[in-house]
């Protein structure tokens, strides 16, 4: 399936026209005698002929526009603000989007390809005939559409670390967002969350610049080799620069960075989508020391098209221009700031006849120089022509039934699994067996919404049956068809101990950017906690699936968990996450950022000097499937009558680190306070974290002692505590008073 007809007919195409063109000769009052000549084209002209350079279409095309004609150009309405559709062509416009969620009714493919071929004939209605672009944010699969596959948001993504999957990921997205017309994605954002407190967290593959870089394999597949192929949609590298370290976490807020790090932790990845060919740039809403990002002619004109030679357009954000000059709406001030920074097309979107006739006087008043606008169209009209929009402006609809394929659900489904992060599995309880007795709870088990999370159907996303897809429950009866059994509630009500184990897929409901910021913690809800004490009190063993965008504050919970899953946000694949927990495919998930121990160690990062409850990079598997060696415990000798004893296990290991749990037990018959534990390791070896319990090391010596949150352990009764550390993973001798 190809987009375009082969160049070597479009260009017999053209010579054909040659010959044809229309010319109307308009004689104008007296006092102006020279009549003037418009010619109009019908297909003769030069930036009319393919064969023809880029740049010389560019410069015959630009030689006949009036400065209406490339201010229009710059000019990027929302879809739904176009009343009259007609505005389109009157104003010139050179660009249409839908907001998130912004979709026709019915909202299929279909009448997504007809809204767009509609707005591209009006469009070439002009008397130069310059096509439209339409741009969306297709940021996990094309995601505004019903029955579009939806990929795990680019959190998970991060974590499978397979930029060839990414790559994948985002062919099969150009393919579904071709086959309805579209032509420019805004994605990837290549933000560097952090602060997990971001409500953008899971739009970014990792907290360090290595994986958004390594990840920017995704506009290749956007876009192809070359820009123009089949399925050809211009990416779009955002929120250049910064969005993601700004103080506290907060949307559009303040990144107070010094240059250097904001070089060395913000600007990697743009450079390599720059590197990659990236279209198109999308500006930040926030600020750098103070400085809005949409004003910031260093950062935007200096850096981004001077040394990094970023040679596509840069587009405003949503009415990103308003916020210079901290008033609401735009003003000239605005314009003159945001297109002089070097802001080539301005995502306005709704009040386009007023930016237009501001745009207007600041360039009729000297205030933003005739060469900027050129310079602006040049880029613009460049990637229209590089796209092949002249010759194909409409859709492709080869490419529509790519739409929610069951191809590009299988590579979402491996996108699922890989993306899988194992963080604990306390006795092997993974993978279950297919023929478990499995109780399964929790608001995420059933539910599609959630597992998209934002940017999903609507801009915010939301609960619910959404979009067509299969929930992990679904998941888990697929896995467990015909040797097992599956009970499900959503509040875990009607458990017991005759099950095998039971599944709590749990976390956040779906939000999209400030919506989702969470300066007050990242903490589990109430529902999750009452479903998952309803589970505990069963007895069985409790796997947690937590179905999240970023890392959540789960360590005083997670010593009574036998397992725990990180999902992030998979999409429309629940299978993938199933594929996991029995086996059919062993964990190969790093976490993409750090895992605190508690909201107040926010913004915790690698290297930061902290101590996480997981480290970035950490992932367990399964024995035999790569890095986790069988759980191993020791007891101290024969259970004293008196005082307390310590069971050690290795809980996993990984490349130079491990993971173990210690069981403290009661051996008494009063109620235990203060307990400790110590043991003396082989030297080198160091505890880098333990949740549930207050360690000290001095040299080779370690103790964990009671945590005041531990409580008294009854007789009989017992606590457990967890660690990681770095070394091997050698059992210790270890006492316990
Ligand atoms: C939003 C987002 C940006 C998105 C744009 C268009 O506010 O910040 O990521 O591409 O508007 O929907």
């Amino acid at each position: 399936m190809t987009r375009r007809p082969p160049r070597a007919l479009l260009a017999l195409a053209a010579a054909a026209l040659a010959t044809v063109s229309i010319t109307v000769t308009v004689t104008v009052a007296a006092g102006h005698p020279a009549p003037v000549t418009v010619t109009l084209p019908t297909g003769g002209l030069p930036y009319q002929d393919p064969s023809l350079p880029v740049a010389d279409r560019v410069n015959d095309l630009m030689s006949r526009m009036t400065l209406d004609d490339e201010i229009g150009q710059m000019t990027q309405a929302e879809r739904s603000a176009l009343n009259p559709q007609s505005d389109l062509a009157t104003y010139r416009l050179g660009s249409v989007l839908s907001g998130g969620g912004s979709a026709p009714s019915p909202n299929t493919a279909q009448s997504w390809a007809d809204m767009y071929d509609s707005f591209q004939r009006t469009a070439l209605s002009t008397p130069l005939g310059i096509p439209m672009i339409y741009g969306v944010d297709a940021v996990h699969g094309h995601n505004n559409v019903y029955g579009a596959t939806i990929f795990p948001h680019n959190i998970g993504l991060g974590a499978t670390r397979d930029a060839d999957l990414v790559q994948r990921i985002g062919r099969a997205t150009a393919e579904e967002v071709s086959g309805t017309g579209i032509d420019w994605d805004f994605a990837p954002c290549l933000c560097v969350a952090r602060d997990d407190r971001w409500g953008r967290t899971y739009e970014s593959f990792g907290e360090v610049p290595s994986i958004p870089s390594a990840m920017t394999s995704i506009i290749t597949g956007l876009q192809g080799t070359t820009l123009g192929g089949p399925a050809s949609v211009l990416a779009t590298a955002k929120h250049y620069v910064g969005d993601g370290g700004t103080t506290g976490g907060v949307n559009e807020g303040n990144t107070q960075l010094s240059e250097a790090d904001l070089r060395a932790i913000h600007l990697p990845p743009f450079k390599a989508a720059v590197d990659r060919g990236v279209g198109a740039v999308m500006i930040s809403y926030s600020s750098w020391n103070g400085v809005k990002m949409h004003g910031n002619h260093y950062l935007i004109t200096d850096v981004l098209k001077g040394e990094l030679g970023f040679s596509g357009f840069v587009v405003s954000d949503w009415a990103g221009i308003d916020q210079i000059d901290g008033q609401s709406g735009f003003s000239a001030a605005d314009v003159d700031a945001a297109v002089n920074a070097g802001i080539d097309m301005v995502m306005v979107p709704t009040d386009y006849k007023g930016f237009i006739n501001i745009l207007r006087a600041e360039v009729n008043n000297g205030h933003i120089a005739r060469s900027r606008i050129d310079d602006a169209n040049r880029r613009i009209l460049t990637k229209k022509f590089q796209l092949g929009l002249f010759e194909h402006p409409y859709t492709d609809r080869s490419y529509t039934a790519t739409v929610g394929s069951a191809d590009h659900r299988a590579l979402a489904r491996q996108a699922v699994r890989e993306s899988q992060v194992l963080l604990k599995n306390a006795g092997g309880v993974l993978p279950l067996a297919k023929s478990a007795k499995v109780f399964v709870a929790g608001k995420s088990a059933n539910d599609i919404g959630n597992q998209s999370g934002g940017w999903t159907i609507t801009w915010q996303g939301g609960s619910g049956n959404t979009t067509p897809g299969t929930t992990v429950l679904q998941g888990i009866r697929n896995a467990v068809a015909g040797s097992g059994s599956v009970t499900y509630d959503r509040n875990g009500s009607g458990i017991d101990g005759s099950y095998t184990a039971a599944v709590a897929v749990i976390g956040e409901t779906p939000y999209a950017e400030g919506q989702g910021d969470r300066p007050g913690g990242l903490g589990l809800d109430q529902e999750d906690l009452a479903t998952l004490t309803r589970l505990r009190a069963s007895g069985v063993p409790v796997v947690v699936v937590l179905v999240s965008g970023r890392p959540l504050d789960i360590a005083a919970q997670l010593p009574n968990w036998n397992a725990l899953i990180a999902a992030w946000l998979p999409g429309t694949e629940g299978n993938g996450v199933a594929d996991v927990l029995f086996g059919d495919y062993a964990p190969t998930g790093k976490l993409p950022m750090t895992w605190p121990r508690s909201t107040s160690q926010e913004p915790i990062n690698d290297g930061d000097g902290q101590t996480p409850l997981f480290p970035l990079g950490y992932g367990l598997t399964y024995p035999g499937g790569g890095t986790t060696t069988p759980p191993t415990t020791t007891t101290t000798t024969p259970p004293p009558s008196s005082g307390c004893t310590a069971d050690y296990t290795i809980t996993g290991t990984w490349q130079g680190g491990f993971q173990a749990e210690v069981k403290v037990t009661n051996r008494g018959s009063t109620p235990m306070g203060a307990w400790a534990v110590s043991w003396t390791w082989p030297s080198g070896q160091a505890v880098t974290n333990v949740w549930n319990g207050m360690y000290s090391q001095s040299g080779t010596a370690v103790t964990v002692r009671n945590a005041s949150w531990n409580g008294t352990v009854a007789p009989g009764a017992s606590v457990t505590f967890g660690l990681t550390g770095t070394g091997s993973a050698e059992i210790p001798i270890v006492t316990c008073s």
